[in-house]
């Protein structure tokens, strides 16, 4: 059914009238396809997000703007009003142009998830697994040194971490950075050496971000420090030790979701730390996949997923399925005063007896701002290195002004958990009979 452009237009210039005065832009004039959004209506790359959502809320499609955003692996430099309208009017009227899963009713029946229209099955996780880089981290041997307690929250990517981190962040008795991306090496230089490409570079700024916090630096001073602790061939769990150093009594909290790709990775954390504490952070699946979709996480996968043929809902499933599979496995080796499981959906739904449970966990008094995660964005690590308005990880949550109770039920008008393969609706109702409910 072809779609008209007028319509079109008119849902489009409705939204960034909408989003002008939300932002409280300076830019009064009427709204026209010459408007370029940055120049003229000075929009944040936040904003263009944004109005992205709103668009394809309006329109009641999925349209797949990464594409329009992204030139050649670059962001775009500013879009003209009319170039939104073209490109809207061109995926919802030639779906074949609009690519994989672009161009779709949102509201859809349910969809099968993985590649060639099917669930899950046991044999594509088994293949998935194989493509997970293997890690080699260097024992830190039974007799070495270990630094005081740290705090990790552990869950796969898109469960609302990076909400529940700049939560933890308001407890003066915590210092949650954003993702040290730490544990996965067993030195500095080894960590750059991975890290540093197009698709993962933003990925060493949580260390960037915390030094700067913790000694009062700069961007480049931190940087610095850095690029000598990697020539230095320094150690991880060093490094971890030098942000421990300056806090006083404050635990350190590390939140970075691709610790639960390997279970390697999360013994090391039993290698590194006296008696560390881990939260698991658990979320339904199906919201997990809508976000990972909404976010298109596999760009910054490529290598991984080069030769695989699934779908990204059915990437998504398996991330989901594999992390949290290897987080439960290793609990077992952790006593269980020391694991905290706790939902996504519980958190928004509850924040403050969720938060207090929480503190009583790890020991520390209650603090009224953990519920307030939108307030002190400096204190909380949620601006930015360089305070560079870059399109980061943390998007999604500057997308929201307070904690959003519907954010967790809305996967419901996209899927179902008839989309899910055997083990998914296993592993789902495992973690929904324990402490940490995921259905709401
Ligand atoms: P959706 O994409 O389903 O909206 P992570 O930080 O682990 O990548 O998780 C991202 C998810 O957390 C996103 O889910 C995002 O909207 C959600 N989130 C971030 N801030 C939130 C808030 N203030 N209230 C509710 N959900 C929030």
């Amino acid at each position: 059914m072809t779609v008209e452009r007028s319509d079109i237009e008119a849902a489009i210039f409705e939204v960034v009238e909408e989003l002008l005065e939300s932002i409280d832009a300076e830019f009064e004039d009427d709204v026209t396809s010459d408007v370029m959004l940055i120049a003229d209506a000075g929009f944040s790359s936040i904003d263009f997000v944004q109005m992205t959502v709103m668009i394809e809320e309006s329109l009641n499609r999925k349209i797949g703007f990464q594409d329009m955003l992204m030139k050649d692996g670059q962001y775009v430099d500013d879009l003209s009003v009319g170039q939104v309208v073209d490109f809207t009017v061109d995926r919802l009227n030639s779906p074949a142009a609009a690519g994989n899963g672009a161009a779709e009713p949102t509201a859809a029946a349910p969809t099968a998830m993985a590649a060639g229209g099917r669930t899950v099955t046991a044999q594509d996780v088994e293949q998935f697994v194989k493509l997970i880089k293997p890690r080699k981290i260097a024992s830190a041997g039974g007799h070495a040194l270990k630094n005081r307690r740290a705090v990790f929250i552990l869950s796969p990517p898109r469960s609302g971490s990076t909400l529940l981190r700049v939560m933890v962040a308001g407890n003066p008795a915590l210092f949650a950075p954003p993702e040290l991306h730490l544990l996965s090496y067993a030195t500095m230089d080894e960590r750059r050496a991975d890290l540093s490409s197009d698709h993962s570079e933003q990925l060493l700024d949580g260390t960037v971000r915390a030094l700067m916090q913790t000694r009062d630096w700069t961007g480049d001073q931190a940087r610095q420090f850095i690029a000598e602790c990697e020539a230095n061939g320094m150690g991880t769990r060093e490094f971890f030790g030098i942000l421990q150093e300056n806090l006083g009594d404050r635990l350190l909290v590390d939140k970075t979701p691709t610790y639960a790709f390997s279970l390697d990775i999360l013994r090391q954390a039993e290698e590194y730390f006296e008696d560390p504490l881990y939260i698991h952070l658990t979320r339904h699946p199906c919201g997990m996949i809508r976000s990972y979709e909404e976010s298109n996480l596999t760009r910054m996968m490529p290598l991984m997923m080069k030769n695989a043929d699934f779908s990204m809902a059915a990437v998504a499933e398996m991330i989901w399925l594999v992390s949290n599979r290897n987080i439960l496995e290793f609990s077992q080796s952790v006593p269980s005063e020391r694991w905290f499981p706790v939902s996504y959906e519980n958190i928004v739904n509850d924040p403050e007896s969720n938060m207090r449970r929480l503190c009583e966990f790890l020991g520390v008094p209650y603090a009224e701002d953990m519920i307030n995660p939108y307030s002190d964005r400096k204190a909380r690590m949620t601006d930015g290195v360089d305070n560079a308005s870059k399109m980061s990880g943390d998007l999604k949550f500057h997308l929201h002004s307070q904690i959003d109770p519907a954010a967790a039920t809305r996967w419901r008008q996209f899927c179902s958990e008839d989309m899910l393969g055997q083990e998914t609706l296993e592993l789902v109702s495992t973690l929904d009979a324990g402490a940490a409910s995921i259905r709401v």
